[in-house]
């Protein structure tokens, strides 16, 4: 029998995002996947409230005890390892890792960012400061991207992605939840499914979803 596939979720904050796996979960639709861990950069991230209630197991690693992103980078893939996980997803994780998580689950980590990649993305853009980079740049549609983790901050290979419409008097926050909604919290957990159901090929750049023959 084939081995679950374990999904640690990386969290920084809010965890709206791990919330749309848990839901997807809860409805049978994370294609067999398990949510085995959940692991917070900050002890006071509200997602682990949200793992709590959804029972899943939660672990702190504090960015701030660890001298550099390299250290960091070592003892989470440390600790993903213990915990036999097979894939990771970034949902709001806001630190840069290193190549060594990279080279131990190459395209087995996914991130959502809350723009279309190859727009407003790369270090420094993250969270609110994307939206806040769109609406300055005077974009008319934004949206969002799930990729797979490399080297390169928010460079990996596209899995999905979806637009979403800036609007007349949109602040960053007003955009923020508008891609949130609309996009973020379907694409993470139709990523997530796919990958866990082996339907995700990767080769170099491009991602091609095998449906089966059954979807248009
Ligand atoms: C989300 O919009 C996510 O895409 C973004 O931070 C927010 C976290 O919200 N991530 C990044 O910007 C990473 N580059 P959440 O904690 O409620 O899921």
């Amino acid at each position: 029998m084939l081995k679950p596939c374990r999904i640690a979720v990386l969290v920084s904050g809010g965890g709206t995002n791990l919330q749309a796996l848990i839901d997807a979960r809860d409805l049978g639709e994370l294609g067999g996947g398990e949510l085995a861990a959940v692991i917070a950069s900050r002890s006071d991230a509200y997602a682990l409230q949200r793992a709590a209630g959804a029972g899943i197991p939660a672990h702190v690693l504090p960015r701030r005890d660890y001298p550099d992103s390299a250290a960091y980078t070592h003892a989470l893939t440390e600790l993903l390892r213990r915990l036999d996980i097979r894939l990771v997803v970034l949902a709001g994780f806001m630190h840069i890792l290193t190549e060594e998580i990279v080279s131990a689950y190459p395209n087995a980590i996914l991130n959502v960012h809350p723009a279309l990649i190859p727009s407003f993305c790369g270090a420094g853009a993250y969270g609110l400061r994307v939206h806040e980079r769109a609406l300055a740049y005077g974009v008319k549609v934004t949206g969002a991207t799930v990729h797979f983790v490399t080297e390169e901050p928010d460079g990996g290979p596209v899995v999905l992605q979806k637009a979403v419409e800036v609007l007349p008097g949109d602040t960053p926050e007003l955009l923020q939840r508008r891609v949130m909604e609309q996009a973020e919290w379907k694409l993470l957990p139709r990523a997530v499914a796919l990958f866990c159901q082996g339907r995700l090929h990767v080769e170099g750049r491009l991602v091609t979803i095998d449906d089966g023959g059954k979807e248009p």
